[in-house]
């Protein structure tokens, strides 16, 4: 059991990296008047290729950490957390930490929205080897949208050429085509790709470049925005508990200088960083 204050707090943004920076992004454009407070586990990024009981643990730490530094409410703005990491610390370890504390991913509000973007009913997402081994963009689309056919391709080097600033380069080309028609390959009937990792946005010239036209691009800050802010018109007493300044500050488990240099790629301001250890 660990004591946590009830005191109004910033609402917690966690990524194994810089991606959830894109969340963030879409969350402050249509909620700017939260505090939030960021944290990257660049330490011990990617966790797309890591196990399962790796990444809950990695994000159990995060969470706890976030809510330790008084977030009272933290969103999981990392697809690979949300989909091996979520469940498991909802059900285990909130209620032993602070029943009125919640963790919220970005695989729910992507999959409600879907049902109203697709005409053909099949749609297609690209993420990280773990997402899509984990199947968790089909379990929860099945759920809310029954008739609709889903079909996952891996692209595990989008990620690295986002990190390492390469995403508009003739380089990249060759790895988003590929696993775009690798994707139209196995069900030319999709007409919605579910952008389903953080990083995924910063390709999006070069995804559109060879997306096949007429398909429905989905990015999720946008939708992981609206939902929370559905939330919390419906949680009044959670609302009360996220302070409202404007401001936000950042954390990372690396060099804070590597940080603010590589945020730039998915933010355009001065930030200001401060290095943090998990475990
Ligand atoms: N942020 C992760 C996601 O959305 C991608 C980066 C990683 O593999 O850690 O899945």
């Amino acid at each position: 059991m660990i004591t946590l204050s009830k005191n109004p707090g910033p609402i917690g943004v966690f990524d194994s990296g810089y991606g959830g920076l894109t969340i963030l992004d879409g969350i402050r454009r249509l909620l700017p008047e939260y505090d939030y407070l960021y944290l990257g586990d660049n330490a011990r990024a990617p966790y797309g290729p890591r196990s399962f009981d790796v990444v809950y643990e990695f994000t159990r730490q995060a969470v706890r950490f976030l809510f330790e530094r008084g977030c009272q409410l933290v969103i999981l703005g990392c697809n690979t957390a949300s989909a091996k990491a979520l469940r498991s610390i909802q059900q285990n370890d909130l209620p032993g930490w602070d029943s009125e504390r919640r963790v919220l991913g970005v695989i729910r509000p992507t999959a409600e929205i879907i049902g109203s973007l697709t005409k053909s009913r099949h749609i297609g997402v690209l993420a990280t080897e773990g997402t899509i081994k984990s199947e968790s963009y089909n379990l929860e689309i099945k759920k809310l949208h029954p008739d609709v056919s889903v079909t996952g391709v891996a692209c595990p080097f989008w990620v690295p050429l986002v990190e390492y600033n390469e995403a508009d380069s003739p380089g990249a080309d060759y790895f988003v085509k590929k696993c775009i028609d690798q994707l139209i390959e196995k069900d030319p009937a999709i007409d919605a790709v579910i952008l389903g990792c953080t990083h995924y946005p910063i390709l999006l010239p070069k995804i559109r470049k060879f997306m096949p036209t007429g398909i429905n691009i989905i990015a999720q800050g946008d939708y992981v925005a609206s939902s929370l802010k559905d939330y919390l018109q419906r949680h009044g007493d959670l609302e009360q508990r996220c302070s409202k300044g404007g401001v936000t500050h950042y954390l990372t488990t690396e060099n804070p200088d590597t940080f603010r240099e590589h945020a730039q790629i998915f933010l355009n301001e001065p930030i200001d960083v401060e290095n943090v250890t998990l475990g």
